[in-house]
């Protein structure tokens, strides 16, 4: 028989405008592999399979150039698998069979069954594609029903395929502390290409997120991946000579295998992919409904907050934060956030994290009287916390010392002088939760800014016992306490942190309302960040502050109106130290803050365009509400400002998007048709003084 005269079996699962179909082929393959037969447009799957492929394979298996969508390596020996499991007596390529599977009527949802008469091992290959969207959530769960342990060697979440003939066009999210989100893209003739992090945590270095095109339609049908896991995780990206690309997500173990004892089970992370035919733009608003409904009833507009990071530093006190909070209560501020510093022994970043009391010395008058007096200022309060992380000077250290990361015999490597807690021992997760409970129950907080300043070096826990996921564990407690602070603090906003962006994924996105994406602030240096930012997640977890100028990282002088309008293009706050600004900057300050409360409904909910980019002559964001009616659009000068406007030039113009080119829209007091704004530009002259423009477009 040859591979033409496949059966199988086949199902659809069907996103706002997409499906995802996959099959089990039953002859000649016997059911051993769930395989992709199409992923796109409506329709997409009613013709030859773009992606399958039943020629021969010569030195190679037949799975090896299938696009499966969850292979073993028995499945997948050469090209790479999602899964390697290893046997008690160290064998590997563990294969299983299909068993069952059960599909939803509305498509929505599909789950896969597979299992292992050898080993006793079952797999779970679960789908949903949330109402409303076009991401397809993608998970498996393994359970080991045979009589002796199983250890998993690599346990990816998925694979997905895409065709890409000529070429991949992979664009992908790299960085280092103060310069994340860089987004950047590389061609893929054939070959392989990574990113990933080993730190347990997301990290800095790339973003757990990769976009795949063809090369032939780069502004043309692309389709995403990203992960929902807030530890150490892989992205690898294989084109095949045939010319597919297939994209492997999930974990990484850099400290050796899982174990999977006889008789238990182990969730992966979820994957999800998302596919948009209008480029990297469009999968962008892909992504953000995504989000949007993760963030479900909590998707109010966050408030505007000051914090004083920036203005004090450690040097934290009563009157001089109550100094700030009175300016910025006066601004227009909604919410005034203590950063670090304000609990005892943490005059600097040698000591005080685990000692989570206030310090009394900066707090004469107690907290909670300092409290009360900035709630009086009509100011929400806020906090910061670094509750997974102690300083060897703190008392916990000195009570604890087998609480942190530590490998028996060696040093530990300090990181900003600090170790980290193991937050999978319950003991410590019990200790998490209750310090940061405790803290949200004594005193009136409404903000909780969540930080974490340093990667896990020594791994540690081995011997006794066998051995502990120690990633898997610290994840699935910090998930664990974020969703019962959630339950039992409500209003309680959560801003996720650790040293700027590197706690960014699917699953922070669903457990916090806001991302603090880096510390560096610089004009046009936050202008980059915040450009790939919103490439893969949405303006409300987009936390930007309007900090002093010259800034700490990039000098390049710009406005204080491009500064709020930057910061506008998400959730906007203060870090300046405003009680030096001056009463002119006070009163602009002032009208950017009442400008930004009436735009901001647009810019949580609205259709985002990103035009131009960071290193184009135009740079903007373009934010349509709903219902078409209102557009908003945030531009910035991104060349120079000297000699900006002086020589006779031609204004710069703003192509939009997704206008009704029939209809009329007015700025000020001129108008436009749809089809002049989307062909040609909306019309805006930079000149030294004038380097960012706030523009309402309202239909007419
Ligand atoms: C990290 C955060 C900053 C600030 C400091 C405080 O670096 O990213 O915003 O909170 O910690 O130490």
């Amino acid at each position: 028989m040859s591979r033409g005269d496949q059966t199988r079996r086949v199902w659809t699962l069907r996103g706002a405008s997409t499906e995802y179909t996959v099959a089990v082929p039953e002859v000649p393959e016997h059911g051993r592999w769930l395989e992709l037969v199409a992923w796109g447009p409506h329709g997409v799957s009613d013709g030859p399979s773009p992606v399958g492929y039943d020629g021969p394979t010569p030195f190679l298996t037949a799975g090896d150039a299938a696009p499966i969508e969850y292979a073993t390596d028995a499945n997948r020996p050469f090209t790479g698998p999602d899964l390697v499991v290893e046997t008690a007596t160290g064998d590997r390529r563990v294969s299983w069979r299909w068993s069952h599977t059960e599909a939803d009527a509305d498509q929505r949802q599909l789950t896969v069954g597979f299992a292992d008469p050898v080993t006793g091992l079952r797999a779970v290959i679960r789908y949903e594609i949330p109402a409303g969207t076009d991401v397809v959530r993608r998970w498996v769960e393994l359970t080991n029903d045979g009589p002796a342990p199983l250890r998993l060697v690599r346990a990816g979440s998925a694979g997905f395929c895409v065709p890409t003939p000529h070429g991949a066009r992979l664009s992908y999210q790299w960085g280092q502390w103060a310069q994340e989100f860089q987004l950047d893209h590389v061609d893929l003739g054939h070959g392989g290409f990574t990113i990933g992090s080993a730190q347990g945590v997301p990290g800095h270095l790339y973003v757990p997120w990769l976009a795949v095109r063809d090369n032939a339609e780069p502004d043309g049908p692309t389709w995403g991946m990203a992960l929902a896991w807030t530890g150490s995780w892989e992205i690898t990206a294989d084109r095949d000579t045939g010319g597919l690309t297939r994209v492997r997500v999930g974990r990484n173990l850099p400290d050796g295998p899982l174990d999977l004892p006889a008789g238990a089970s182990l969730t992966l992370p979820v994957a999800a992919g998302a596919y948009s035919p209008d480029g990297l733009d469009g999968l962008a608003r892909v992504w953000h409904t995504y989000q949007r409904q993760l963030a479900g009833e909590r998707l109010s507009p966050r408030p505007v907050l000051y914090n004083s990071w920036e203005a004090t530093y450690f040097a934290v006190d009563a009157d001089n934060q109550l100094a700030l909070a009175r300016i910025a209560a006066d601004l227009g501020v909604e919410t005034f956030v203590v950063d670090d510093g304000w609990f005892v022994g943490r005059p600097d970043d040698h000591g005080g994290l685990g000692d989570w009391t206030p310090d009394p010395a900066k707090f004469p008058a107690g907290f909670d009287n300092f409290v009360k007096e900035v709630r009086a200022l009509g100011l929400n309060f806020g906090l910061w916390v670094e509750p997974e992380c102690v300083s060897p000077r703190s008392k916990l250290y000195a009570e604890h010392p087998d609480w942190v990361y530590a490998i028996d015999g060696r040093p530990i490597t300090p990181v900003r002088n600090q170790y980290l807690l193991d937050l999978g021992r319950p003991e410590v997760a019990e200790f998490v939760h209750s310090t940061v409970d405790g803290l949200l129950r004594r005193h009136d907080i409404g903000y909780l800014k969540w930080d974490f300043n340093r990667p896990r070096t020594e791994p540690g826990r081995g011997g006794a016992g066998g051995r502990v996921d120690l990633d898997g564990a610290h994840v699935a407690n910090l998930h664990r306490i974020y969703r019962d602070l959630r339950r039992d603090h409500p209003h309680v906003v959560i801003e996720a942190c650790a040293g700027g962006g590197a706690r960014t994924d699917l699953a922070m996105a669903a457990l916090s309302d806001v991302f603090w994406p880096s510390d560096n602030t610089g004009p046009l240096d936050r202008l980059a960040i915040q450009y790939g930012f919103l490439h893969a997640n949405a303006p409300h977890l987009l936390s930007s502050w309007v900090t002093d100028s010259p800034g700490l990282f990039d000098p390049r002088p710009r406005s204080l109106a491009f500064r709020f309008v930057l910061a506008m293009a998400g959730v906007l706050g203060i870090g300046a130290d405003i009680r030096h600004w001056s009463p002119e900057q006070r009163t602009e300050a002032a009208a950017w803050i009442a400008r930004y409360k009436e735009i901001r409904e647009i810019v949580m909910h609205g259709t985002v365009h990103l035009i131009g980019g960071p290193d184009q002559s135009r740079c903007a964001v373009q934010y349509t509400s709903p219902d078409g009616g209102t557009v908003v659009v945030l531009a910035w000068h991104t060349g120079r400002l000297d000699g900006a406007g002086l020589l006779p030039s031609r204004p710069v113009r703003l192509p939009l998007r997704g206008l009704d080119p029939a209809a009329r829209y007015r700025h000020d007091e001129r108008h436009y048709s749809g089809s002049h704004l989307q062909s040609v530009g909306l019309p805006v002259h930079w000149t030294a003084t004038h380097d960012a423009e706030l523009a309402v477009l309202q239909r007419v």
